[in-house]
């Protein structure tokens, strides 16, 4: 169900005066910094050039004032690591597994070279039990992104499984830089896990978490230097909400979506469906002034988070948000382009796929099955009229669409589900061209909303080799059939 905010915007909200104040104390009440972590922000380590051990495995961690420990599974000790580079760099990273299932590290939204992409039987093998892997490439493109498991994803997920990987570009340069990722977790009050996958939710707009956090914590409060020009880097790493993101107490500039710079606009609110991300800039207030990040999908609005200015003020010129470097991703040839539709549509059925496919991965090894765990256990949704591999029918499905090298692909997503499919394609960077229900100016992207009856149109160069996935981020649906791969060859 799609709902649409109210009129009292932003805007209207911030001239209410002490509003600000009071959505805070709101934030308070609801147990602001109960893990009495001090500072609120995630830990950081850079990783440019130096070999990184990644451990994938269960750790006991207190959410909220949950009455006991969540069995999280998490990379390291505390949840999503900041991986900090910059750009040019190289990314050595090795996942060891840890946990009693497979898994893989797939590095969502970079432009990567496909058998680094982490899905697996489609650019590598599972790492099983005890194994190891090793991604070692360079990212093309300066940007905020996150990586995550491909397999199982909305129970590994939703244990925790994921991370934050930032590569900064010189030219920004701000007082601070913040992460806040948002996450909902299925916890029930002694803090053991709910059912991840219900048929209910999956059928429609998925299973919602039961507690909403930002790094971890309920309506944290993070201190940041006052007076001063700050970054603020906002994932929505959940499997299933779409927030509506606002930021009031103060003058605030979109500067990048999904970590493509964009000439800066000023934020009202954007709407950020599971996988997106949005980088914005502000200048904080005096010390003690507040600001709120705020969620506006819902009639009341929900503070996920509030700065805190702290100490001298760092500036007094006027506040003007510097123009990042543009993209550099290859402009599409629309004169020229290879036009296809992907219907979204729900799906009872499995797709059979008697014709056997087959991947040849980059180190020689070819696979034409999948694993249960890969599969869908139950079929609900489909991409083009196609799903993904029922468990017990596990031949790996042939590409949707095959592109050649370096051609220009304008694909139109239809959605005919009255429910909203935030869409991602691996490998590439698509424009949103145009959309004919929610407006947003033109942008690039690696994840999409298509809103209920939209059709949403993007292109993009196919200059990346290999066979890339193409899927709904709302897990339950990709995890019961809305998913699908493409090759670039
Ligand atoms: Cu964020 Cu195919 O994934
Ligand atoms: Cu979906």
């Amino acid at each position: 169900m799609h709902r649409i905010r109210p009129t009292p915007t932003r805007r209207a909200v911030m001239a209410g005066g002490g509003a600000v104040a009071a959505l805070a104390l709101i934030g308070c009440s609801r147990g602001a910094n109960s893990l009495g972590a001090a500072s609120g922000r995630l830990p950081e380590t850079r990783i440019g050039g130096i070999p990184t051990a990644l451990d994938a495995a269960e750790h006991n961690f207190k959410l909220g004032d949950n009455s006991g420990p969540t069995p999280a599974w998490l990379y390291g000790e505390a949840p999503f690591p900041v991986y900090r580079m910059r750009q040019g760099e190289s990314l050595d990273v090795t996942l060891t597994n840890r946990l009693k299932e497979h898994t893989s590290v797939h590095w969502h939204g970079v432009r990567g070279p496909n058998a680094m992409d982490g899905v697996p039987y489609v650019t590598q093998l599972p790492v099983q039990p005890g194994e190891s892997f090793t991604y070692r490439f360079t990212p093309p493109d300066a940007g905020t992104y996150f990586f995550h498991p491909h397999c199982d994803t909305a129970a590994q997920l939703g244990r925790g499984l994921a991370g934050v990987l930032i590569v900064e570009d010189e030219a920004a340069s701000f007082d601070d830089d913040i992460v806040c990722v948002l996450k909902d977790w299925r916890v029930a009050k002694d803090g053991s896990f709910l059912p991840f996958v219900t048929t209910q939710g999956a059928g429609r707009g998925g299973t919602f978490g039961t507690l909403r956090t930002v790094n971890g914590l309920v309506a944290p409060q993070i201190a940041v230097p006052a007076g001063a020009n700050i970054r603020l880097r906002v994932l929505n790493v959940d499997s299933t909400r779409v927030s509506d993101i606002g930021v009031q107490g103060a003058e605030v500039w979109v500067i990048a979506i999904d970590g493509n710079p964009l000439p800066p606009f000023a934020l009202d609110t954007w709407r950020l469906g599971p996988a997106m991300r949005m980088d914005v800039v502000l200048r904080t207030p005096k010390a003690g002034g507040r600001i709120a990040l705020t969620d506006f999908f819902a009639a009341e609005p929900i503070v996920l988070a509030t700065l805190v200015a702290e100490g001298a003020s760092k500036r007094d010129e006027p506040f003007a948000p510097t123009t990042p470097a543009i993209s550099k991703r290859a402009e599409p040839d629309l004169a020229n382009a290879e036009r296809h539709e992907l219907k979204l549509s729900a799906s009872a059925a499995a797709t059979n796929y008697d014709v056997p496919t087959s991947i040849q991965l980059a180190d020689g090894r070819r696979i034409d099955l999948l694993d249960s765990l890969c599969s869908t256990a139950q079929t609900l949704w489909a991409i083009d009229g196609k799903t993904w591999p029922q468990m017990g029918h596990e031949n790996l499905p042939p590409p949707l669409l095959s592109l050649a090298r370096g051609t220009t692909a304008r694909i139109e997503l239809t959605n005919t589900t009255p429910h909203v499919h935030p869409m991602h394609l691996h490998g590439h960077s698509f424009k949103v061209l145009s959309a004919n229900k929610l407006k947003r100016p033109e942008h690039w992207a690696d994840t999409v909303l298509v809103m209920p009856e939209e059709r949403v149109e993007i292109a993009f160069v196919a200059d990346n080799p290999g066979n890339w996935m193409i899927h709904c981020h709302i897990v339950e649906h990709q995890d019961t059939g809305m998913m699908g791969w493409f090759r670039v060859v």
